[in-house]
Order: C-alpha cells, then sequence, then structure tokens
C-alpha cells in the first residue's frame, strides 16, 4: 500500500516536473519569438523615426533586398570563376538596400550643409569597433577646425551571420546610439561590394549633404592629419567645394589583375579592357562636395566594378574630369629614407594628408605625437 502511494508520487512528481519542463521550454520558446520579433520592430520603429523629409527626394525609406540575376550563370566561364567573383556577378545589378541605421541630420539637413567643411566618410566594416573607437578620438573627431566644420561618418554593410550577424548588429546599434556617426545598409559587407557601398553613400549624401563643401573619402586604417586638410582645401583660392577637385595618390596606366590568386582579381568578365583611367588609389582621397555629386550623377549609367577607387575614376571620366595627384597623399605608406630613421618619427607625419596603414595603437599614439607643443622637426 505504501509502497503504491509512493511510486504514484514518484509518479506524479516525475508528471509534474516534466510538465513544469514542458512549459519552461514553450515559454522559452516563446519568449525567443517574442524577443526576434521586438528587436525587428524596434529597429523598424527606429528606422521610420529617422525617415528623412520625403518632399525632396522620391526616396523610398526600405527596399526590398534585391534579387540575384540568374542569368550571370550563363556568363562564358562562370562556373570556373571564383566564388566571390560569382556572387558578385550574381548581385551586379543591384544598387539599393534597406538602411538599417541612419543619421539624416548630420549635415544640420540638405539646406545648411554648405556650413560642412569637410565630411569624412570612413569605410569601416561591422567588427572594426577598435578601429572607429580609436579614429573617433583622434583625426576623425567632430570638431571647429580654423573656423570651419569637420564631420565624421562610417559607411557599413552587415557582416557574419546568426547569432554572429546579431551581435554584430548590437554592436552597430550601440555605437550609433552614443555617437551618431553610423550608416548602415542591409547588404554583405564584403571586399567585392565597396562600390555599392560607395553608390549607396553617394545617393545618401544627394539627399542629406549635398552641399557639403569638401570630402575626404578613406578607410578606417589610414593615417590622416585632418587639421593639415582643412588648411589645404582652405588655401584653395578658387574653389568653395563648387568646383571641381579629386586628388589623392594618382596611378596611371594600369589595367585589371589577372592573376586568378590575387585578391583583386578583375577576370575578362568584369571588365573587358586592359586598361583603367588614371585614378587615385583607395585608402583615402580628398574631393569637392561638387565632384562628388557629378560622380552620383554619372555612375546611373555605369556598371559596377568592384574595385571602387577605379569605379570612381571611370565615372569622372564620363564627366571628362581628371583625379590629380596629391603629394601629401600616400596611400602605400611612407618612404622612410633609411632603416636607421624611426619609421614612425612624427616629424614625417606632421606635413602629410594621408597615410596607409596604421594599427590603432600606432594611429592614437601619431596623432598625440604631431600635436606635442614641444615637438621639434
Ligand atoms: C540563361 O539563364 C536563364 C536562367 O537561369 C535561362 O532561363 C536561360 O535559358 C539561359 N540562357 C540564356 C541564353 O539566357
Ligand atoms: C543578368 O545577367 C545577364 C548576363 O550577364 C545580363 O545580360 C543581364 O543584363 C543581367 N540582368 C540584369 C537585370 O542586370
Ligand atoms: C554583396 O551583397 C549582396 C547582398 O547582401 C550579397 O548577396 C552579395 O553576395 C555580395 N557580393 C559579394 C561579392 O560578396
Ligand atoms: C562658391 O563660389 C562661387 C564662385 O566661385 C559662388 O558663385 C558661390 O556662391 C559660392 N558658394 C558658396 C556656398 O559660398
Amino acid at each position: 500500500m505504501r509502497l503504491h502511494s509512493m511510486k504514484r508520487n514518484t509518479a506524479i512528481t516525475f508528471l509534474l516536473t516534466g510538465a513544469f519542463f514542458l512549459v519552461l521550454y514553450l515559454w522559452k520558446e516563446d519568449y525567443a519569438v517574442h524577443v526576434t520579433n521586438r528587436h525587428h520592430v524596434h529597429e523598424r520603429k527606429k528606422a521610420s523615426q529617422n525617415r528623412p523629409p520625403t518632399t525632396r527626394s522620391s526616396y523610398v525609406y526600405s527596399w526590398s533586398s534585391c534579387h540575384q540575376n540568374a542569368s550571370a550563370a550563363n556568363i562564358t566561364g562562370f562556373t570556373s570563376l571564383p566564388g566571390h567573383i560569382q556572387a558578385f556577378l550574381y548581385h551586379r545589378h543591384c544598387r539599393h538596400f534597406p538602411m538599417l541605421l541612419d543619421v539624416p541630420d548630420k549635415c544640420g539637413g540638405a539646406d545648411k550643409s554648405s556650413e560642412v567643411f569637410l565630411l569624412l566618410v570612413i569605410k569601416s566594416s561591422p567588427e572594426n569597433h577598435d578601429r572607429r573607437e580609436v579614429l573617433r578620438k583622434t583625426w576623425a573627431n567632430e570638431r571647429l577646425h580654423n573656423g570651419v566644420w569637420i564631420r565624421r561618418i562610417f559607411i557599413l554593410g552587415t557582416a557574419g551571420a546568426g547569432f554572429e550577424k546579431q551581435r554584430l548588429s548590437k554592436l552597430l546599434e550601440l555605437e550609433h546610439s552614443e555617437h551618431n556617426d553610423i550608416l548602415q545598409w542591409d547588404f554583405l559587407d564584403a571586399p567585392y561590394n565597396l562600390t555599392l557601398k560607395q553608390i549607396l553613400f553617394l545617393e545618401w549624401m544627394e539627399r542629406n549633404c549635398p552641399q557639403t563643401r569638401f570630402l575626404l573619402n578613406g578607410d578606417d586604417d589610414v593615417f590622416a592629419n585632418t587639421d593639415n586638410m582643412v588648411e589645404y582645401l582652405q588655401s584653395l583660392k578658387d574653389n568653395n567645394g563648387s568646383k571641381h577637385l579629386f586628388a589623392g595618390h594618382l596611378a596611371e596606366n594600369e589595367g585589371p589583375i589577372r592573376n586568378p590568386k590575387s585578391k583583386y582579381y578583375v577576370p575578362v568578365q568584369l571588365h573587358e579592357s586592359e586598361s583603367y583611367p588614371p585614378f587615385c588609389r583607395g585608402g583615402g582621397y580628398l574631393l569637392s562636395g561638387y565632384t562628388a555629386m557629378v560622380i552620383y550623377k554619372m555612375s546611373k549609367s555605369i556598371t559596377i566594378l568592384p574595385m571602387d577607387d577605379v569605379y570612381m575614376a571611370m565615372c569622372l571620366a564620363k564627366a571628362g574630369l581628371t583625379p590629380v595627384y596629391h603629394m601629401g597623399i600616400k596611400n602605400l605608406g611612407m618612404y622612410i629614407p633609411s632603416k636607421n630613421i624611426d619609421a614612425h618619427d612624427p616629424c614625417y607625419y606632421k606635413d602629410v594628408l594621408v597615410v596607409h596603414r596604421f594599427l590603432p595603437p600606432q594611429l592614437y599614439l601619431m596623432w598625440h605625437r604631431i600635436h606635442d607643443p614641444n615637438l621639434k622637426c
């Protein structure tokens, strides 16, 4: 009898425990779904709060994602191309993606955007948090310099998959709410999507900052002496941003790299001609607001090429404009004459405009060293 009742009690306990876990499990499932939904609603709500006034442009805020062009697979030799080039060809026609994070008032509104003298447009990718943090504290700090405004934005796509993608989005949301400096679109942030990123930025600029005087278009791993840059741009006598300017590290007589092993491989299926127009190497270049808008207009009728720096030059060429060489822009790094000289001697960096490739701690240190009032060169 006793044994029987104990058995029954145990059975009931088991049943109850089972039911409890089942409820917990279902609740968790429900919770997970709920959280994801809330996350989406939150993003959408945020996006609509940030919706720019639609009176000036017919911009559709939330483009549905672009579908791949299945016929790309018919291109001769398609199957023998590397995966990222196939991915590029499938999506070559895509120019609109939903915006995830926006800063429509970065320039104080389209009409007031001429008050921004230098807009720093920095290509970054979601995982480069450390680089963004150090740039915010150094050359990309938003400030008034020599009486004019410097403003900053980072331009990004998305990265990772699943939880990793969610974590990176959350990170960017946090950074954005603190610093108000992130433009993010819902496309894969990959090297062969850099031209797409550039075009999306120019479209954004036409809507939000069309009269900005000058732009520095650069990567998040360059050292840019933005103080010098402002002073150089102010010294241009007949250019207040409403005339052509495109200056950087000029590359001439170059063509597509046909070596399939290269990171920059461009097969004939992407670009048939063996030559490129003269272009300024990516990394960093300076342009006027006028030129940026001309490039955007031209881009509408030029097929996308993955190399964004070459693509910008193609747009310039179509408008009959040319880029120029600026000796202060060193996108292949500095030439230091002797091994016995410290390659990080601040005296070499005081007078340049842009130098390619710095790690965050080097950048932080260099920015402080060139501003040291006791620096003697
Ligand atoms: C190309 O691809 C499409 C879609 O995959 C297919 O329907 C078509 O028959 C192929 N051939 C040509 C010449 O377009
Ligand atoms: C799709 O790809 C084919 C082959 O390259 C091309 O002829 C066609 O114009 C593309 N379609 C779109 C919408 O870009
Ligand atoms: C560019 O982004 C689109 C949208 O996310 C993606 O489908 C495509 O694969 C990307 N292209 C490359 C070359 O990674
Ligand atoms: C810029 O300079 C041009 C003359 O070169 C002038 O017509 C224009 O009004 C100026 N723009 C601004 C915003 O000062």
